[in-house]
């Protein structure tokens, strides 16, 4: 023990992995000492090095690996060590769906004391190329425009050719977008100069139905040499459906501005179970639109509606869930904070001839609070910080008979759960792998009242 305690104080010990970090960093745990590891793998064994001491855990480094695990593989991006995108690239997939479950079940058992027994988790069908959204950041490299994601842990933007999980198109479409606007002498836009032009691409996809957005957002109303570009652009990418031109102002979103069209229609359709979908820049959309279909077959199925039933889907988005289920219930009340996805939800409705579907535009929490219907279900979806305390106030007084939670993240779930539980029993946890190559993972669980 004092052997290992001084190798510790040295800073350089030797250890083996025995858990995982949420972010799929190995755990090596010596006296009272836990050190996350990135980069190791649960029963690998290694000299770490420490390199950075928090009041509760250590953060190391591999100086020499000894043992090798046989869920270890070739990282397939050659981008893997420089990007923080996709973490989990080291394991084989089959660990990578051992470690989400992990991290469900940690999650459940520390921050909500619930030990349960979950699910086995549903795989991805598609481990690579799955996301029909590629967003890219564009900066100044000298005299060269570059193009891709924030190297892991800072403010510098690496130049990305491909990246593996997107869609091939994508990556190929704003490659060109961005030799196009060097060859027009563009700037990326700098937020400490606020010189440039260019801050961001992103092409979305309608696999389904083979349809393709791209938004091109800048700093600035003025687009030079517009014209010329969406022309060549067209040219070079004939399956572009649609191009917006976004002014974005702000640092801190994406979408934090105006769209205005500059090509077609200002938004594309995807299928999901024969059913139509519209999809503006600013709505939200599943971004793997495969398993998005085994997710809401999944959820509906577990949730198992009733004919009479009155639904809120909170967090509805473009009324996806709304929709696939509203054939099994009396009727369902989508709301979403969005503007645009409550237009895009009231639209897929007439679209897909639902007449029991009522979408509204605003906050979960208030107008849960303020209505006086009284939900047989609830669906829950929310982003990653999951439910707003004065939602789950709102949740408790409307205290419906089940409730549906759709979770990325399973700390946010666990602390959720921790409060529901009191009045509700968690009957099912299904895990389903939406991200593959990454730490996240996206759980449904079912609520039933006391
Ligand atoms: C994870 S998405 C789920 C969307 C939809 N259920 C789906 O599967 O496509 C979360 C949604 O919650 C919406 N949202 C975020 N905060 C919200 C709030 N406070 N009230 C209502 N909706 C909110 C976002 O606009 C987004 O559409």
């Amino acid at each position: 023990m004092n052997n290992q305690r001084n190798k510790i104080d040295q800073k350089i010990f030797k250890g083996k992995v025995v858990d995982y970090s949420h972010d799929g960093r190995g755990v090596i745990k010596i006296n009272k000492n836990v050190i996350f590891v990135p980069n190791l793998l649960i029963g690998e064994e290694a000299t770490v090095k420490i390199t950075k001491e928090n009041k509760n855990f250590k953060i190391g480094q591999v100086q020499e690996r000894i043992t090798t695990s046989s869920e270890r593989v070739v990282p397939k991006c050659q981008y893997f060590d420089l990007c923080g995108g996709c973490q989990l690239q080291h394991m084989s997939y089959k660990h990578q769906l051992e470690m989400k479950h992990l991290r469900v079940k940690n999650a459940l058992q520390h921050i909500s004391k619930l030990y349960l027994k979950i699910d086995p988790i549903i795989p991805s069908s598609y481990e690579t190329k799955y996301r029909n959204k590629i967003q890219m950041s564009f900066s100044n490299n000298g005299k060269d425009l570059i193009c891709g994601f924030y190297k892991q842990k800072t403010q510098n933007i690496i130049q990305i050719n491909e990246c593996l999980i997107e869609h091939p198109e994508g990556n190929t479409i704003i490659q060109s977008l961005r030799k196009l606007l060097q060859s027009y002498k563009f700037k990326a836009y700098d937020p400490i100069s606020k010189k440039g032009w260019i801050k961001y691409a992103i092409v979305k996809k309608g696999v389904f139905t083979n349809q393709i957005m791209l938004i091109i957002v800048s700093n600035d109303k003025m687009f030079r040499k517009e014209k010329q570009i969406v022309n060549e652009l067209l040219q070079r990418h004939k399956n572009i459906n649609t191009i917006i031109h976004h002014n974005s102002n702000s640092n801190y979103h994406t979408l934090g501005g105006e769209s205005r069209v500059i090509y077609g229609e200002g938004y594309i359709y995807d299928e999901i179970k024969n059913y139509k979908f519209r999809i503006t820049p600013e709505s939200f959309y599943q971004v793997n639109p495969y398993q998005a279909v085994k997710l809401y077959d999944e959820a509906i199925k577990v949730l198992n509606p009733k004919k009479g039933d009155l639904v809120l889907d909170a967090y509805c988005g473009v009324g996806t869930i709304s929709l696939l289920i509203s054939k099994k219930v009396h009727k369902v009340f989508g709301v979403d904070n969005i503007k645009e996805a409550i237009e895009d939800a009231k639209v897929n409705s007439k679209l897909n001839e639902s007449s029991n579907c009522e979408f509204i535009c605003e906050k979960a929490s208030i107008y849960l609070e303020n209505s006086k219907i009284k939900f047989n279900s609830i669906i829950v979806d929310p982003p990653r910080d999951g439910l707003k305390s004065n939602f789950i106030n709102a949740l408790i007084i409307n205290l419906p008979e089940k409730i549906l939670y759709i979770s990325c993240e399973p700390s946010s779930l666990a602390r959720d759960l921790k409060q529901l539980k009191k009045y509700y029993i968690i009957s099912k946890v299904l895990p389903v792998d939406m991200f593959s190559q990454t730490y996240h993972v996206e759980t449904i669980t079912l609520l039933i009242r006391k």
